[in-house]
């Protein structure tokens, strides 16, 4: 049989033998028709050792039941995203992640059978998993350094730079010193740059880990970063709370204190935006934390691992913490509209 462009069944024939994707055809009942060399490599099964086969046989109990609730769908007319993630058990036991798409195939108007399309994605799912797991162990070394560095700055440096600030002010001020004008006035300014420098310290180790955060929890938290961004680079910040604040692990806290921290950051970088909100709708069942700023939005990359090419790490680094909460991170932008980070968490966590 020929189709109007003149390709013979042969030719379809080769691109099925030949195509990278696995494709293989069963009946009713599950007994493979065909298949094709790929599914030979997938598989590990010979194709004539397939024919006959039932695709049951490829399946774990979990992926049977996909299987199962896949086949009603296509029979019943329900909408079914395609391809869909299914696990294949090969001939030697090991397990292989497909990405696949299934067609009834129809005769005389009646169902006869399934087609199946399948790529094998194991590979790029084990290489996904790896990375994950990298950025997590990158994202807890990191909180661990940053809170020994605002410990050691916290405790070490700040005491001995109050002392200076003491000693001066006993020089400066002590009844019995009889200094010279100049030495005085040399000596206050001395005490000013001493103040300014233990404060700008204070600042540096509250951005690094913020003392409020730990003693007081994460609503005071947020309400001092508002606060703060307000005050030094005048947008209009504040932070709304939504019902009554559970009991949240140190962890959960800090991660989506941080989420929040990057949020605002990039509104204050990127956006040129007025206004910002950070929004905390504690539910019964999760948390939701919404950060928004009224700038000029930008367009979203496809995947967020994009921008790791570009050393962006923002973006990454609030959906892995999102991640590491036990929840997800959507991002909504639109050009000349704003931008929304949302954090969902389900709690209990
Ligand atoms: N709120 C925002 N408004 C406008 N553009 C934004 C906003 N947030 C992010 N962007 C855009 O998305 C890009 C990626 O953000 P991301 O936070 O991942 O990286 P970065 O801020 O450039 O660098 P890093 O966070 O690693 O210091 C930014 O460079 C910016 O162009
Ligand atoms: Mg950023």
């Amino acid at each position: 049989m020929k189709t109007k462009f003149g390709l013979t069944e042969q030719n379809y024939r080769y691109l099925f033998e030949n195509a990278s994707d696995a494709m293989w055809v069963h009946d009713m009942e599950g007994n493979i028709i065909d298949a094709n060399k790929a599914d030979e490599i997938i598989s590990g099964y010979s194709r004539d050792e397939l024919i006959g086969m039932n695709a049951t046989q490829f399946l774990t109990d979990e992926s049977r039941a996909l299987a199962r609730e896949v086949r009603r769908k296509l029979l019943s007319g329900e909408e079914l995203e395609q391809p869909y993630e299914q696990r294949l058990v090969r001939k030697d036991g090991t397990i292989r992640i497909v990405n696949i798409a299934t067609s009834p195939f129809i005769i005389d108007g009646e169902v006869r059978g399934f087609l199946h399309v399948a790529r094998d994605v194991t590979e790029e799912r084990r290489l996904q998993e790896n990375m994950r797991f990298y950025v997590q162990q990158i994202t807890r070394a990191q909180e661990d350094e940053r809170k020994r560095i605002a410990r050691e700055l916290h405790d070490d440096v700040a005491p001995s730079l109050l002392i200076v600030i003491q000693h001066l002010n006993a020089i400066i001020s002590g009844t019995r010193s009889k200094l010279p004008g100049l030495l005085k006035d040399n000596l206050g300014d001395l005490r000013v740059e001493t103040i300014e420098a233990l404060e700008n310290l204070h600042r540096y180790a509250q951005d690094l880990r913020p003392r409020i955060l730990d003693d007081l929890g994460l609503v005071p938290a947020l309400e001092w970063m508002t606060e703060e961004l307000a005050e030094q680079h005048k947008i209009d910040a504040r932070t709304e709370v939504i019902g009554i604040e559970p009991t949240l692990s140190p962890e959960v806290q800090l991660l989506l204190f941080r989420i929040a921290q990057e949020a605002l950051n990039n509104a204050r970088r990127h956006a040129e935006a007025s206004a910002a909100v950070v929004k905390l709708e504690f539910e019964s069942d999760k948390i939701r934390m919404t950060i928004s700023d009224n700038g000029k939005g930008f367009q979203l990359p496809n995947q967020a691992e994009e921008l790791a090419g570009t050393g962006k790490l923002g973006i990454i680094g609030m959906h892995e913490r999102a991640r590491l909460a036990g929840g997800r991170l959507d991002i909504q932008s639109e050009l000349g509209k704003g931008t929304q980070v949302i954090a969902e968490i389900p709690f209990p966590e």
